[in-house]
């Protein structure tokens, strides 16, 4: 309905950070078309501009000053445009006063807690022309039932769980995210089963902490005793689940991996760093030891499984020695792929208070040590595909070559090969050619 579109009606998001904020936008997105409004992608068009904000690193926090500066020019050609700022950076104590001393045009402000109301605080902006702040500093009951605006029609993210117990010491999610609590295990389902019928083929469960799902609920589940439940969903192809904690990954996790045909092998399993010395720091909770012997159990009970991982690099106080534990520690797991970081000072958490913090340019040079190590480990496990059959779900023509199709493998390897559009939205097996060092190129058998 193209022509009814009315201009005033429509809203651009842009989101920052990690899966769970894209989820939260999905949200947001949902809430809005619901009550009449239109997406776009271009923020001149738009009568609404959302920013779904992270706090996770410094430079996605200067990424926003920087968006929110340009739209200075223009508010000023569209006086009616409405500007709104959410997410985890809202929630960090005096954030939001220095955004609207800052940029004083912004119109909404509200925080992780509460996007919810986002449709209301709109509604008010619109009716009384006012300018609403409003930021709970503790997160409320699981709301359910809030629309849903999918990005894609084959794969969907599903929220298992909210918030983060661990405080690892230079993390400030638990701060921004509050603490863990689980969705029921039917409302979990009964969303699945909706995505199915739908047409979604799968999905990936999303926690900060999947491994302690459950805990606090009235019914007595452990998060592998959900993937079961969810691997009975007919008509469901694929589950994936992240992030799992290396203290808490229950061995009942990986037996449910390997009897449930819908559960991918596949384990995102940050280490963080190679160094015992570091990882208590870090407050982790585990050692290089434990760490290396549940990847060691993980590999010899799922043949095949495809691990992942998160490292930062120059956490204050990791000397030389500390960094090169951490590179042979990459080096000995072999990662498929692995999310590389350099350490950012983040205010309020005990890491930013810690001595020895480490030089920029000694930061940048780990860093760039650590992706090459990373990459090499890549390379080598892509090569392990080639001349292999593989189960890939096809997502559609290829970004980077609109001549072939692409999609994932159980593992979540893409993989590009010649087919047509018939094959978009089904699985298909094909036999690795070649292994690039970021994807696959076959061809359909
Ligand atoms: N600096 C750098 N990386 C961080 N992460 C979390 N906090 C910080 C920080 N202050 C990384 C961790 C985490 C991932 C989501 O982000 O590796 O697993
Ligand atoms: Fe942050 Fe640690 Fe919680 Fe992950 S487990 S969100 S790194 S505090």
């Amino acid at each position: 309905m193209e022509s009814n579109q009315n201009t005033d009606l429509k809203y651009y998001i842009e989101t920052w950070g990690c899966q769970m904020n894209e989820e939260d936008s999905e949200k947001l997105s949902g809430m809005l078309k619901r009550i009449g409004y239109y997406r776009t992608e271009s923020k001149e068009e738009a009568s609404i501009i959302l920013f779904n904000t992270c706090c996770v690193r410094e430079n996605a926090e200067n990424k926003v000053f920087g968006n929110l500066g340009a739209l200075k020019k223009l508010k000023e050609k569209n006086k009616n445009l409405i500007i709104g700022i959410c997410g985890c950076m809202m929630q960090q104590k005096g954030m939001a006063d220095k955004i609207l001393k800052k940029f004083p045009y912004v119109n909404i402000i509200f925080g992780t807690h509460n996007s919810y109301k986002f449709p209301e605080y709109l509604n008010r902006v619109r009716s009384e022309g006012v300018q609403i702040k409003e930021i709970f500093d503790k997160e409320t009951e699981i709301i359910e039932g809030i629309p849903v605006d999918r990005e894609s029609s084959l794969k969907a993210f599903v929220t298992i769980m909210y918030g983060c117990n661990n405080f690892c010491t230079y993390c400030v999610v638990p701060y921004v995210r509050g603490r863990e609590r689980s969705r029921k295990s039917e409302d979990i389902i009964n969303e699945i089963k909706e995505l199915v019928s739908k047409g979604y083929k799968e999905i990936t469960l999303l926690g900060q902490n999947v491994n302690s799902y459950g805990k606090g609920l009235e019914e007595n589940i452990k998060f592998s005793d959900l993937l079961r439940m969810i691997n009975e969903i007919k008509g469901l192809e694929r589950v994936r689940f992240m992030t799992s904690h290396p203290k808490d990954l229950d061995f009942d996790v990986v037996e449910a991996i390997k009897d449930c045909d819908k559960l991918c092998e596949q384990i995102h399993l940050p280490v963080q760093s190679g160094s015992n010395k570091v990882l208590k720091e870090m407050n982790r909770h585990y050692d290089r030891e434990q760490y290396l012997d549940i990847i060691k159990k993980i590999k010899s009970e799922i043949p095949d499984v495809a691990i992942s991982t998160d490292i930062i690099v120059g956490f204050p106080g990791e000397t030389d020695e500390d960094f090169n534990e951490t590179l042979s520690l990459v080096k000995e797991v072999g990662y498929d792929s692995a999310f590389t970081f350099i350490y950012s000072r983040r205010n309020h958490t005990p890491a930013d208070k810690m001595e020895n913090q480490i030089p920029d340019d000694v930061k940048h040079e780990r860093f760039n040590k650590l992706v090459e190590a990373v990459n090499v480990g890549v390379i080598n496990a892509n090569k392990k595909y080639e001349n292999k059959v593989v189960e890939v779900l096809v997502e559609g023509f290829s970004k980077n070559d609109s001549t072939k199709l692409s999609g994932r493998t159980r593992t979540g390897k893409l993989v590009n090969f010649i087919g047509d559009e018939s094959f978009v939205g089904k699985l298909v097996n094909v036999k690795v050619l070649r292994a690039q060092p970021f994807s696959l190129i076959g061809e359909i058998i």
